[in-house]
């Protein structure tokens, strides 16, 4: 592990007591990533874990042999599956269906522990039902936000823009800036696609009341990143806020991958030259059309550049996989693009032959590629990922935002700007400035280091 201390984990445990942490992440990769991470940052500092996870998409416990893993059946039939479509309606069933088989297994854990002291449960803040549960047993509940402290900004302010009418969003008023969240425009809020608008409000403010009636917060961030809506989270959300990310400095996401991530990706990259490749994800649940998957296809052949890309299977509605795209495509490239299923991406940003990454700009890749000092093509699909890009092209300046329609033209140009034009050389100096900016973080006297010392006392006092 990356930064942890040297001392061992039953030197440790001896210190702060048996003490168990039981936490719940939320079955989407990027989600369950953070708080597989967030286990194993809190099993280095001494605390027993405990993972009480839905069958759906359940971690693999052979990569965590230290932990505990207990399931219980979330309700899910074999064809439910998550969407960018109606992410909502997803949430709200798994919130609706899991709420007596959690409590039951939850109390079995609760019961089962003869020896280890449950300190407290730390669960997704998507999972809004689960503050009822834990008051019910009595144990603290602590919150994970997955997602940007600044997205957190972001969604609260969808009740004041309502009450001012500016919302649902008029085409025209899209590039206006929104006044409440400097730098975000209209376009960039965080608006989640459902077949039921009139629920999200609800729901926002069901997660909004949960966290809050939580005894902390915990934000996979730093304040190297985002120190100043940190400063304006703590003022508006009255409980202890710790920053102690990014998770993945400590823990690398492979071990929570929920799909098998293809090697060959490394073995291509070796083969390439110093900063010449250019790697595309668009993270584990966005989709395109058809027509954009062969606009992005033929933008990165006309680049001129070599890429890896992940082509996740589903992702390209109406097919399997690859099935669209031209038969000669590959052959026509002469080893100039390499097109994986999924990669190991945090080896992939570390390579030294990756120059760029194009986006959907999930938060976890949005960190590691920060963290690799690997400047970004942003396309945001939905949610935070819009707040992010916003941070990462206008804020941070460590990347070009595509807004315009997705075509290839437009796409060599924005390849070619970032990879071998002077503007390119800049952006990318901004991202290993940045880089080194949040390497300090971690640090003797860093924020995040500090912050999880304050944490393990925080969890050790409950
Ligand atoms: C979802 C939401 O889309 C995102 O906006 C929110 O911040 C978290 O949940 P997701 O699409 O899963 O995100 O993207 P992201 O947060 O970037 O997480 C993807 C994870 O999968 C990363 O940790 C990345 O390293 C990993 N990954 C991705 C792989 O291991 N291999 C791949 O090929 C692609």
């Amino acid at each position: 592990m990356g930064y942890l201390g040297s001392q061992s984990h039953s030197q440790l445990k001896k210190e702060i007591g048996h003490r168990k942490v039981v936490l719940f992440p939320f079955p989407l990769q990027g989600h369950t990533n953070s708080m597989l991470q967030l286990a194993s940052i809190l099993h280095s500092q001494g605390f027993e874990i405990s993972i009480v996870h839905t069958q759906y998409n359940s971690p693999n416990p052979r990569n965590f042999p230290h932990f505990t893993f207990n399931s219980f059946p979330d309700g899910l039939v074999e064809t439910e599956h998550p969407s960018e479509s109606d992410l909502l309606a997803f949430i709200m069933r798994l919130n609706f269906s899991c709420v007596v088989p959690f409590r039951e297994c939850l109390q079995k854990v609760l019961c089962d522990d003869s020896e280890d002291h449950i300190t407290c449960l730390i669960t997704d803040n998507v999972w809004y039902f689960s503050q009822a549960v834990a008051d019910e047993f009595k144990i603290p509940r602590i919150v994970l936000r997955c997602t940007s402290i600044s997205s957190i900004s972001a969604f609260s302010a969808f009740s004041s823009l309502r009450e001012k009418g500016f919302l649902p969003m008029k085409d025209s008023e899209l590039d206006e800036a929104v006044l409440e969240v400097p730098p975000l425009k209209m376009k960039d809020l965080p608006v989640v696609h459902t077949k039921s608008p009139g629920d999200l409000p609800q729901i926002l403010v069901h997660l909004d009341r949960e966290t809050r009636a939580s005894s902390g917060l915990i934000c996979n961030s730093s304040e190297e990143l985002e120190g100043t809506k940190l400063a304006e989270s703590r003022k508006a959300i009255p409980i202890p806020i710790f920053v102690i990310g990014p998770f993945h400095k400590y823990c690398p996401a492979s071990a929570s991958s929920l799909l098998v991530q293809d090697m060959s990706s490394i073995s291509w990259l070796n083969k390439q030259r110093p900063k010449s490749v250019i790697y595309v994800s668009l993270g584990s649940i966005a989709s395109i059309d058809k027509a954009k998957f062969l606009e992005i296809a033929w933008g990165l052949a006309n680049s001129g550049q070599p890429f890896l890309w992940v082509v996740r299977p589903g992702s390209i509605c109406g097919s399997d996989w690859l099935e669209h795209l031209p038969k000669a495509f590959l052959e026509m490239l002469d080893g100039r693009g390499h097109i994986v299923k999924w990669a190991p991406q945090q080896e992939v940003l570390a390579h030294p032959a990756i120059g760029g990454f194009w986006t959907h700009c999930g938060w976890n890749s949005t960190l590691e590629s920060i963290c690799e000092g690997v400047p970004m093509i942003c396309m945001p699909s939905f949610g935070d990922q819009k707040v992010n890009a916003r941070y990462v092209s206008d804020f941070w300046r460590v990347g070009l935002h595509l807004e315009d329609k997705l075509e290839r033209g437009e796409i060599e140009r924005a390849i070619r700007r970032l990879m071998v034009d002077p503007e390119g050389k800049a952006i990318r100096d901004r991202a290993v400035s940045l880089k080194d900016k949040v390497d300090q973080c971690f640090k003797e006297g860093g924020s995040s280091y500090s912050y999880l010392d304050s944490f393990t006392g925080y969890l050790s006092s409950l």
